[in-house]
């Protein structure tokens, strides 16, 4: 069977359609207008505010405490600390490239709105990294931290796997293969981050690179909306295109969610083991086993993992920390730190 290929985006088009019955999630025909009036997409509009919302600037966190602890870290959480931020990085650096070649093939144009603001955010995670490593480290430091994913086998590994995801698309862009980057990207955003982002929490709850952890809180409320964003997508595709949703092709995305949720316990027992304080393999496992389950479940798939629907009890302190419009100090106020609500940004720390 031939396989079709996707019409790219058309740029300078008069003859776009207008009309919100004829506009598509891919291979529609758009004028590339940006219209925040007329929206097929409802929850658009909801994606837009709440991402406006969240503007934050990396250097607004105070990053004095992390200068102090740093040098003090075990070895374990240091090695660990360097590593994971050397996996974010990539990761973060991978999208902020990706995230156009996606929307040249996506033809509603307020959806592209919506990665476009995405791939801005990606840059602004890009440059916190190196904002909390210019901080910590020497240039020379820095740099090792930043190019390990090229000499540690395992970091190389990961992200040879998601490299690969990504090149396929460029390769060959026909509907299968999108929806293959869309859910790789779902992955990325859902599944890689988190054992990361639970290990800055760890040292935070441990009274450890605070200001860290505070960088990590405003990324994974990115990385949530992120997630909300190409959920949505997916969804609608569903609706649209139903040929990509057969039973053998939804066989193949959750063979790609079950390699992810393997690769990322893989990867965060390599990286953080059973010699830090407050984690350990087994607790990693679960959690990630749950995340797994909680995204395919969120796409209308069902469960994965019979035993690890609900979230584990020894990893409830996480969602505390991952919820960035609650105070760290007054989780029952409920303050938001959201950029619309003034002040919060350097209150909170
Ligand atoms: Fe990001
Ligand atoms: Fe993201």
């Amino acid at each position: 069977m031939e396989i079709k290929k996707l019409k790219k985006n058309a740029l300078f088009n008069p003859e776009g359609d207008i009309e919100l019955r004829f506009r598509k999630m891919i291979g529609g025909n758009t004028t590339n207008l940006n219209d925040f009036n007329n929206m097929r997409y409802k929850w658009v509009s909801d994606w837009y505010r709440q991402a406006m919302n969240n503007f934050w600037i990396p250097e607004e966190i105070n990053l004095t405490q992390d200068i102090k602890d740093y040098p003090h870290l075990e070895k374990a959480e240091r090695t660990a600390y360097d590593k994971i931020l050397s996996f974010l990085v990539f990761l973060d650096s991978l999208q902020s490239n990706n995230l156009p070649t996606i929307s040249e093939y996506i033809t509603a144009n307020e959806v592209n709105l919506c990665l476009h603001i995405q791939a801005f955010q990606e840059c602004v995670h890009s440059q916190s990294y190196s904002y909390m490593l210019d901080s910590i480290c020497s240039p020379e430091e820095r740099n090792d931290i930043l190019y390990q994913w090229k000499t540690d086998e395992h970091l190389l590994k990961r992200n040879t796997f998601i490299g690969n995801c990504y090149n396929d698309f460029q390769n060959s862009q026909d509907g299968f293969t999108l929806m293959k980057t869309l859910i790789a990207n779902y992955i990325l955003e859902g599944i890689y981050f988190y054992s990361g982002f639970m290990f800055f929490y760890n040292l935070s709850r441990n009274g450890k690179m605070s200001g860290s952890a505070q960088e990590i809180r405003y990324i994974n409320r990115d990385e949530n909306t992120h997630l909300w964003l190409f959920r949505n997508i997916i969804l609608e595709l569903k609706k649209e295109e139903p040929e990509l949703f057969t039973p053998d092709k939804i066989g193949v995305y959750e063979s790609m969610m079950r390699e992810g949720v393997r690769q990322e316990i893989e990867w965060g027992q390599y990286v953080i083991g059973d010699d830090i304080q407050g984690l350990n393999k087994q607790m990693l496992e679960e959690y990630i086993l749950y995340l797994g389950n909680l995204r395919w479940h969120s796409l209308g798939f069902g469960f994965l993992y019979e035993d690890h629907r609900k979230e584990p009890e020894s990893m409830r302190w996480v969602s505390q920390y991952s919820n960035a419009n609650m105070v760290k100090t007054d989780f029952f106020e409920a303050k938001s730190t959201a950029y619309a609500k003034s002040t919060a940004l350097e209150d909170d720390l």
